[in-house]
């Protein structure tokens, strides 16, 4: 057996279950590339301040180099009794190079070594995050535009509401998922710090210079506390919060498209692409992409809860369960990226059944409020206006009518105040274009948004 390389004060290797319970390479060598990333700019801080020589540093950084590259190429031996990453990268590296390579680990400890490689690891996947929920808002405004002008029923309670234009629903998720872009911003911005020179927990008294590391890496700066740096995960905390709240908006669509696509709705057919059929029951074709879509959101919440637990009970600096944010944290990410994938393919093939919608669309008194307002207008205290209407309602549920199917006698059988003009107001299309206040379904207002909209994401 290899020895450690902690070796020096250990008479005896550990257990096998001990090594296999322990190891994390077999999941955290997906930080390799961030790992090598911050040992070549440790090693150029090191040689800058005198604490190696330049021709190590060199040797160093081809070794680097061709660690990274025999990686990439599937040739790297992954050692499981190396433990994680970080050893098996460097004591691959001292196999390569020798001497040099022994003093890479000045200064360092895995502690600041594997947050770092974590910060610039989050950083990277929250580029990814935001550049898919931005192809998912393209293919929302799209499908709205290839649809405008389509009115469906807004509900309440899953009650039939008030008439909104199908673009005007849309653009509502691209708005929350707006501001989930805003919150990954923001995490990414206060992850930003670099942890590297922290050392195990208190810095060193070695004559290193943090600001190169930091800056050499991208980072706005180095973090003013050691403690702190090597202690805290709540900048992943934060990642998995903003994600669990993007998966969660995806269920919610999720849970709106599946309702869409049954027989009681039929307002939308999916196309065979993106749907798949029963083993057993020949009929069946069922918009499975989205109900996995609602049930994945279950992990990516999942994670941000493991992480939460983790993290609870633990006294500060670094301790070895921080090892367990790895694994809910790649799951998340990689979770919240593979619904964004399939949401957008999903919008991007799915049709809205004009006819069906239409012919539906009369049910449900979705008329109501507007007749309200013109009751309004007409200078009637709301409240009045509301009972009057209500009683209108009850008349059409007696005589199985709409609204806009009550002849004017009847209306003001029940209010003198109703005139002919009455049926400009009535009918889900009259209903529709009556709103008009700033953010409302009104077209006006839904191609305002639009317009916006197609502007900020350089839509064509
Ligand atoms: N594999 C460890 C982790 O992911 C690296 C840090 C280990 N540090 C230590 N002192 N044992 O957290």
């Amino acid at each position: 057996k290899e020895a450690k390389l902690w070796g020096g004060r250990f008479e005896d290797s550990v257990t096998d279950a001990v090594e296999r319970f322990s190891e994390s390479v077999s999941f955290d060598k997906a930080l390799y590339k961030q790992d090598i990333m911050g040992s070549r700019a440790h090693a150029r801080m090191l040689a800058h301040q005198g604490l190696m020589t330049v021709s190590d540093r060199d040797s160093i950084l081809h070794g680097l180099d061709e660690i990274e590259r025999r990686i990439e190429a599937g040739e790297f031996v992954w050692r499981m009794d190396r433990e994680d990453v970080h050893m098996n990268i460097e004591a691959a590296l001292t196999d390569m190079i020798g001497e040099p390579a022994k003093k890479l680990h000045t200064a360092r400890s895995r502690n600041d070594q594997v947050v770092t490689d974590l910060r610039l690891w989050c950083r990277e996947a929250i580029d990814k995050i935001v550049a898919s929920i931005k192809q998912l808002q393209v293919a929302l405004i799209k499908l709205g535009l290839n649809n405008e002008g389509l009115i469906v029923p807004g509900y309440t309670h899953l009650q039939r509401a008030q008439p909104v234009l199908l673009q005007h629903l849309l653009l509502s998720y691209v708005e929350q998922l707006e501001r989930d872009v805003g919150r990954l911003v923001d995490c990414k911005d206060r992850m930003n710090f670099c942890p590297l020179g922290a050392c195990a927990l208190a810095g060193t008294g070695l004559p290193i210079d943090r600001f190169l590391t930091s800056d050499a890496l991208g980072f706005t700066a180095p973090m003013r506390n050691s403690i702190d740096a090597v202690s805290d995960r709540d900048f992943v905390l934060e990642f998995l919060s903003a994600n669990s709240i993007t998966a969660v908006h995806l269920s919610r669509l999720g849970e709106e498209w599946v309702l869409w696509a049954s027989e009681e709705f039929g307002f939308l057919t999916p196309s065979d692409s993106v749907s798949t059929g029963s083993s057993i029951m020949p009929q069946k074709k069922n918009p499975d992409p989205m109900e996995l879509v609602r049930g994945k959101s279950a992990r990516v919440v999942g994670d941000l809860m493991t992480l939460l637990v983790l993290c609870k009970g633990l006294p500060q600096a670094y301790n070895r369960d921080l090892q367990e944010d790895k694994e809910p944290l790649f799951d998340s990410v990689k979770t919240v990226l593979g619904m964004l994938e399939v949401t957008t393919e999903f919008a991007q093939n799915i049709a809205f059944n004009h006819a069906r919608i239409q012919k539906v669309l009369p049910a449900g008194h979705l008329d109501a409020t507007t007749l309200a307002d013109y009751l309004v207008n007409k200078g009637m205290p709301f409240r009045t206006s509301h009972e009057i209407v209500g009683r209108c309602v009850a008349l059409c549920v007696t005589k199985n009518c709409q609204l806009s199917e009550l002849p004017l006698d009847q209306l003001q059988g029940i209010n003198s105040i109703f005139k002919e003009d009455v049926y400009d107001f009535l009918g889900v299309e009259n209903s529709v274009d009556k709103f008009s206040s700033y953010g409302s379904t009104g077209s006006e207002c839904v191609a305002e948004q639009l317009n916006f909209w197609i502007s900020k994401l350089q839509i064509d």
